[in-house]
């Protein structure tokens, strides 16, 4: 396609495949589409929310092949074939009705507006599954990246730790 502006050749949009909460999805998107734009806009999964933008606040953070991600911050296309879990998934990855986290979040009142929170439950899931936070101090290091402009911070630090106390992986 042509820029009629600049004469620049725009680059073709490109085949990918992502498979989201157990759901494949063959997409074509423009190289420069974030994976949080790509859910958002064309999946429309919206529990994914954007902060920054930036990289900066974490309340983009998904799972990618159980590793947690600044959404944000990586092109969708680099992810062609990978596995990618949203706080809309994260339910099926127990065999409850909500995830324990989700549940801990409700018991400890971790939240107010809650828009941090998709992003907090699926880092705290990857810092899990990292298997390297085993003290509080080690969980609020390791969440650092996470902020919540309410302020919920200890009762998000006791939701993980009551979870953490139950079971060492995700
Ligand atoms: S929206 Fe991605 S880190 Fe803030
Ligand atoms: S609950 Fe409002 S930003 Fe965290």
């Amino acid at each position: 396609m042509k820029n009629p502006t600049t004469s620049m050749v725009l680059p073709e949009d490109i085949p990918l495949n992502l498979k989201v909460n157990g759901q494949n999805y063959h997409l074509k998107l423009q190289p420069w589409v974030s994976l949080l734009d790509a859910l958002r806009e064309h999946l429309q999964l919206t529990g994914t929310k954007k902060g920054c933008d930036h990289g900066q606040c974490g309340a983009c953070t998904v799972l990618v092949d159980g590793v947690r991600i600044n959404s944000c911050l990586t092109m969708a296309v680099m992810k062609d074939g990978a596995e990618i879990t949203t706080i809309e998934g994260v339910a099926a990855l127990s065999d409850q009705e909500l995830h324990p986290l989700q549940q801990a979040f409700i018991n400890h009142d971790a939240f107010q507006c809650g828009y941090c929170t998709p992003g907090q439950i699926c880092s705290a899931i990857g810092l899990f599954n990292e298997g390297k936070a085993e003290t509080l101090a080690e969980v609020q290091e390791l969440m650092s990246g996470n902020i919540c402009r309410c302020g919920a911070y200890k009762h998000i630090n006791s939701a993980i730790m009551e979870v953490k106390g139950g079971q060492e992986h995700a």
